[in-house]
């Protein structure tokens, strides 16, 4: 039988590699709270009047930067048995922060933030790492420069900015250029707080766990299904949210891991529960359905406004395909993996359209494919699209150490590559980059593991 090793990663920085035999994946796990509805559920649940509980809210480094943000700007937010416990202040109820507000890895915070800031009558520095300090800012700040705010940013794009917030900001019409949930969310979070009618129309729907989320808490808006495939969101604020628990579904991008990890790895067969099955986020089930994968989908109930599942999945055979550039919203964060799944498949896949993730954590065109690289893998960029040219039987093995440029998607996808690796994987972080959105990574798998 051919040995195969797991990277361990120690989170305390050095990264250890042990040479174990996998056999398979095998088990039920319940996968971590999904990060997009962490943010929201802390920045709502800080703009809505009184308690709540969040139960299941991701801790990992990116969540814990838009919760030290938010009681930096006076929430008072502590833990209890195993549950959050936020005091909201109301949507207007945010005071002057002593000190910048650092929004560490996470594009995210930064953006909502801007959103949630915006309409209070107080001044803010928002700074974040190296990788946050290079992506772009602009394309919020231009909308609430619009309604009143005043704002300065560093290289006239990027943070660190200052961000001055007016009480009288102007109810208007904005039109989203590009398909982006931060865009969308931010501009909303600030007409919760803003007099007469806010509209916001985006060019194709992007996910909506911000609008879900509201209407679980009662704020009355429209959202209106345009000819064009895009929509049309109307808020007339300002809007007194009253408080209500919350709970947060499993993640989906996180599961995605697994799942490759088990179609890859030959003879698994595990099940995920309690995963969000949101349809603007599990576009890449379908897609490794197309691919061959064995993937079965069963609904189990709805929670705080968000439809929950469980999903199966066996080791399969997998074949290349074409991912088409209109998928690319729906996909955003889940090409890394799918990557993975593209190098084990028989023939050739080209995914289309992917400028966008030139300005996620990383330029995941150039990471995606330098991690592919890394092991062998034919791979390649042309202009904005990736190709990848898989092959089910070849040996993988890690001939470089992976640079992971601090992006915790490329540092998870070659963990995962690792469980079919006939060498140790090393990665130039130690892995320390997965607790931007996946602390428990290296647990979840040891869970499944059959050696
Ligand atoms: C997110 C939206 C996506 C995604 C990011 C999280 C969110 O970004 O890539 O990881 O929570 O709103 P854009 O929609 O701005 O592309």
């Amino acid at each position: 039988m051919i040995l195969k090793y797991i990277i361990v990663v120690n989170i305390s920085q050095e990264t250890k590699l042990t040479k174990q035999k996998i056999k398979k994946l095998s088990g039920t796990i319940r996968i971590i709270g999904d990060k997009s509805i962490s943010h929201r559920a802390l920045i709502i649940s800080s703009m809505s009047i009184g308690k709540s509980e969040i139960n299941n809210l991701l801790e990992s480094d990116d969540i814990f930067s838009t919760l030290n943000i938010l009681k930096d700007l006076g929430v008072k937010i502590i833990k209890k048995d195993k549950k959050w416990v936020v005091y909201g202040n109301g949507s207007n109820g945010f005071i002057q922060p002593k000190n910048a507000l650092d929004c560490g890895n996470s594009g995210t915070t930064a953006r909502l933030m801007l959103g949630a800031v915006c309409t209070n009558p107080i001044y803010c520095t928002l700074i974040g790492d190296k990788s946050l300090s290079k992506r772009p800012m602009k394309r919020v700040t231009a909308h609430l420069e619009k309604i009143g705010s005043r704002v300065s940013l560093t290289n006239n794009k990027n943070l660190p900015l200052t961000i001055t917030g007016s009480q009288t900001c102007l109810p208007l019409l904005h039109k989203i250029s590009k398909p982006s949930a931060q865009i969308k969310s931010a501009i909303i979070l600030a007409a919760l707080n803003i007099n007469g009618e806010t509209k916001i129309i985006e060019p194709r729907q992007t996910r909506d766990h911000t609008e879900l989320l509201l209407k679980y808490l009662k704020v009355d808006y429209k959202n209106q299904k345009m000819s064009s495939g895009g929509r049309k969101l109307i808020f007339n604020g300002p809007y007194e949210i009253k408080s209500k628990n919350l709970f947060v579904p499993g993640d989906p991008s996180s599961a995605a891991f697994i799942i490759v990890g088990a179609l890859i790895t030959p003879n698994s067969k595990i099940k995920l529960i309690d995963v969000l099955l949101n349809k603007t986020r599990i576009a890449y089930l379908s897609i490794l359905k197309k691919m061959g994968g064995k993937i079965k989908i069963k609904k189990t109930k709805i929670q705080s406004g968000e439809q929950l599942g469980t999903i199966t999945v066996l080791a399969s055979s997998l074949r290349g395909i074409n991912i088409p550039a209109n998928l690319s919203p729906y996909l955003i964060d889940e090409y890394p993996i799918l990557s993975v799944a593209a190098a084990r498949a028989k023939g050739t896949t080209v995914m289309k359209g992917l400028d966008e993730l030139r300005y996620k954590e990383s330029d995941r065109i150039k990471s995606t494919v330098g991690m592919l690289k890394s092991f062998g893998i034919k791979a390649e960029s042309i202009k904005n699209d990736i190709k990848i040219k898989g092959s089910p039987l070849k040996e993988v093995k890690c001939y470089k150490t992976v640079k992971v440029y601090t992006d915790h998607r490329i540092a998870l996808s070659a963990s995962i590559l690792g469980l079919i690796s006939n060498n140790p994987v090393k990665l130039d972080d130690n892995g320390k980059s997965m607790s931007t959105s996946y602390p428990t990574f290296k647990d979840d798998l040891k869970k499944l593991i059959i050696n």
